[in-house]
């Protein structure tokens, strides 16, 4: 089995550098894929109140065979349970869901609605020993900044859109003040912009007996940023994960660094459609409104 790496939170919290994300596998193939995922030597798991899979995930870690202190689970609190009380409530709801009684890293997954009631109820849930480390999630610049200057505990992590094609750099300079980790969303760019055949990639790769999956995560594990790819497929669960028995060198870097674009390819918070559009997900996308 591959042996993963780990990186420390600004409050100590031990992390994997490299996790398997949940967002649009089904609820009924989630405990299935998650499983596999345990089994292949994956350590944290990424899902979210708003892929309407924790239950698939909590049945996983359950009957996985490997021991709760050794896995790591992120959830995310999602928009429609904003503000003190709901948010609070709905961690509760997590918990049962994921078959839990602690989250290792619990995110504001949007920056919308009542978020600073969030971000407290977080606080609490943090004190009260449910989660041992507490984060964002497509927070940007100055709303990340506003938040961490109002906030008693600083965000552990800050997850975004990462991968070599938008690295992130400034909100990389930002969050270093606040000793905030980055946690890479679609760290494949969900194969956009011809990832998986990209010619750099594939140069670089053809040094070490690499794919392109695999330079674009080591790209990220190199520079310390945790990465979550999804795959159904086992062979590509093996093949994402292994990526610790070689380093990129120096000339690597630097190829990979130009392939920046400094833009969003997925999802730009600036976009008043998106922000409409993540609004109203809950209402139509959560199966139990259907
Ligand atoms: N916080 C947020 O707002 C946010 C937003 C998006 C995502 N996320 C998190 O980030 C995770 C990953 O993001 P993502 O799923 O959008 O994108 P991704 O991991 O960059 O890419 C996933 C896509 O790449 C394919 N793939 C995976 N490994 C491959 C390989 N080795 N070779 C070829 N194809 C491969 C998968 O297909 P198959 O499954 O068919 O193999 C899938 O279509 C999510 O699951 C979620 O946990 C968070």
């Amino acid at each position: 089995m591959i042996k993963m790496q780990y990186i420390t939170l600004n409050n100590g919290v031990k992390m994997p550098l490299v996790g398997f994300g949940v967002y649009q596998i089904k609820a009924n193939e989630c405990e299935k894929a998650v499983k596999e995922a345990i089994n292949v030597g994956y350590r944290l798991i990424d899902t979210a109140q708003a892929y309407y899979n924790e239950e698939g995930v909590g049945s996983a870690v359950v009957n996985s065979g490997v021991p709760r202190d050794k896995l790591f689970i992120t959830t995310k609190v999602w928009i429609s349970n904003a503000g003190d009380d709901k948010a609070l409530k709905s961690i509760d709801e997590s918990l049962r869901k994921l078959k839990t009684d602690y989250i290792d890293l619990l995110l504001i997954h949007q920056p919308f609605g009542d978020y600073y009631g969030t971000y407290r109820a977080m606080l609490k849930a943090y004190k009260q020993g449910k989660v041992r480390a507490i984060g964002l999630s497509n927070f940007y610049d100055a709303r990340f900044i506003d938040l961490c200057e109002n906030m008693e505990i600083k965000p552990a992590v800050v997850q975004l859109e990462t991968h070599v094609f938008t690295q992130q750099r400034k909100m990389t300079e930002l969050m270093a003040q606040y000793k905030t980790k980055l946690m890479a969303w679609s760290p494949l760019a969900e194969g956009k912009n011809n990832l998986f055949t990209d010619k750099t990639l594939k140069a670089i790769g053809s040094k070490y007996g690499k794919t392109n999956a695999q330079i674009a995560l080591k790209f990220l594990a190199q520079k310390s940023i945790v990465s979550i790819p999804k795959t159904v497929h086992k062979e590509r669960m093996i093949e994402n994960l292994d990526i610790f028995d070689f380093n990129l060198d120096k000339e690597d870097l630097k190829r990979l660094d130009a392939l920046d674009t400094g833009k969003p390819l997925a999802a730009d918070f600036t976009d008043p459609k998106l922000a409409k559009f993540l609004l109203d997900y809950d209402k139509t996308f959560n199966p139990a409104n259907s």
